[in-house]
């Protein structure tokens, strides 16, 4: 364990003190800090029992000055400003040997940003992509490292140790230099979004559509999970489903403003996917519809000057359940569709199957398609596309006339469905071996002389309309 870092940890918030906790849990000493020195106070009389191995700091420099050789220190502060004020600090305090660890969820960009400002200075820096929410830092979360790995080597032992296990195994791995980590994880966020907004849309056709009550749709959620779609969203969708509000006795869906928030990952993944001339139209629609949520007063107006009203569906719980599966198995291959392509741009050479592996548990996506996903980026892949792999390519062949009876349903009725109909619309282009950018390509021709590629001919040929 010689080279093994001592450790550091600051920013004791929710996700830092519930992470703060798993390390101590988990037989680790730990130092800790914070921007406020009472909620370091606060923080070792929560930790009780767990804190004999603990060491409490006033400040950052404080910490880093007090630990030992080699040092590794985890910041859990909010991505942007505070992270670039926290490194800069410990620029001065460390030295060579030390490690920096970035576990937010920062923007990649930031993070090779970071990794190149700090390794110029003598020490060496990780971008942590952590995901599972407060329960999954304090009991195991999936972790995606980022950085080189020496670096990894020097907290893999703890890293392993405080993630989450599938079947015993550590749902963490180091996956490439630099930005790879937190790139991982804004994908694994951009699915998050797509998944999230897929079921809200399944929600709501079976609630404003199909008449029924959120309980009911709650127990129809909770028997999906023993099923194909098991999953920790579909989960926790079932029970919030069925909760109650214990002011009002109402369900407790009922008492929250239908007006989405985001921090901006589910963007990010949107934006990187565009600038790399890709595009994961399900995960857009879902940055898209929380976008749409918040104009909630706009909504309010159009729905007295559109007139619009929702009319009923008619779909079988059955049906629902194959268009989620679907859904969902596009999103992922969305996603995976990212990954390759930055993989590339960057030469990350990232790990998809490992990728899959360390989403199995821990992490807010994980679900029980995940470790055939793993599996099918072993095996044969045609094209290299998750939606081509021939267990997934039967699925889809399965389970697509069910998405496309949602959509077709949804659609009659006046159900805004964007995520469903825009996952539906990429694999509908993806079964075309012949499409229409035929017109397209002739369209810019006509009016820009770009040229086009004739068939069984040449790049660069013009139509007739330019004779
Ligand atoms: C996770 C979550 C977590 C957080 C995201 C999403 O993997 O644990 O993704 O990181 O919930 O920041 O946040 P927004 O929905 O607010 O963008």
């Amino acid at each position: 364990m010689a080279d093994v870092a001592s450790l550091g940890l600051y920013g004791l918030g929710t996700m830092g003190s519930a992470l703060a906790l798993n390390i101590l849990d988990n037989g680790f000493a730990l130092h800790v800090a914070n921007r406020t020195p009472e909620v370091t106070e606060r923080f070792r009389a929560e930790a009780g029992p767990l804190g004999a191995g603990l060491r409490v700091h006033d400040s950052l420099e404080a910490m880093a000055r007090e630990m030992p050789a080699p040092r590794a220190i985890i910041l859990m502060v909010p991505a942007g400003a505070p992270v670039d004020d926290a490194i800069e600090r410990l620029c001065d305090a460390l030295e060579a040997g030390d490690t920096i660890i970035d576990a937010g969820n920062t923007d990649f960009h930031d993070t090779r940003r970071r990794t190149a400002m700090v390794e110029a200075r003598g020490l060496t820096f990780i971008g942590m992509g952590v995901s599972g929410g407060e329960e999954g830092a304090r009991y195991g979360p999936s972790i995606m490292v980022g950085g080189t790995p020496a670096a990894y080597g020097k907290i893999k032992p703890v890293i392993t140790a405080i993630a989450a296990k599938f079947e015993g195994e550590a749902c963490a791995d180091h996956l490439g230099p630099d930005g790879a980590g937190h790139f991982v994880k804004t994908v694994h966020n951009g699915i998050e979004y797509a998944d999230m907004q897929m079921l809200a849309e399944a929600y709501g056709l079976m609630r404003y559509g199909g008449g029924m009550t959120p309980a009911e749709i709650g127990a129809r959620f909770e028997a999906w999970d023993q099923g194909a779609l098991k999953s920790y969203l579909v989960e926790i969708s079932g029970k919030v489903l069925q909760a109650v509000d214990r002011e009002t006795g109402h369900p407790a869906v009922d008492v929250i403003l239908d007006s989405a928030g985001q921090k901006g990952t589910g963007r990010w993944t949107v934006i990187e996917a565009l600038k790399m001339g890709q595009s994961a139209s399900a995960i857009e629609a879902a940055v898209g519809a929380r976008g749409w949520s918040s104009e909630k007063e706009a909504r309010v107006a159009g729905e007295e000057i559109l007139g619009t009203r929702r009319g009923a569906v008619e779909i079988a719980a059955e049906t629902y359940e194959q268009a989620l599966l679907a859904a969902r198995i596009i999103a992922y291959a969305q996603g995976f569709r990212i990954l390759g392509a930055a993989s590339e741009e960057y030469d990350w050479a990232l790990d998809f199957a490992r990728i899959a592996e360390i989403w199995r548990a821990g992490c807010i996506i994980r679900s029980a398609l995940l470790d055939d996903i793993s599996e099918a980026f072993r095996g044969e892949m045609p094209q290299g596309a998750l939606i081509f792999a021939p267990a997934f390519a039967a699925r889809l062949r399965e389970s697509l006339p069910a998405l496309r009876a949602v959509v077709a349903a949804a659609v009659q009725a006046g159900h805004p469905v964007p995520a469903f109909s825009a996952a539906l619309a990429w694999i509908d282009t993806m079964a075309q071996a012949r499409g229409t950018t035929d017109l397209i390509q002739a369209q810019r021709d006509f009016f820009g002389r770009h040229g086009f590629v004739r068939l069984g001919g040449d790049a660069g040929s013009h139509g007739p309309w330019w004779e």
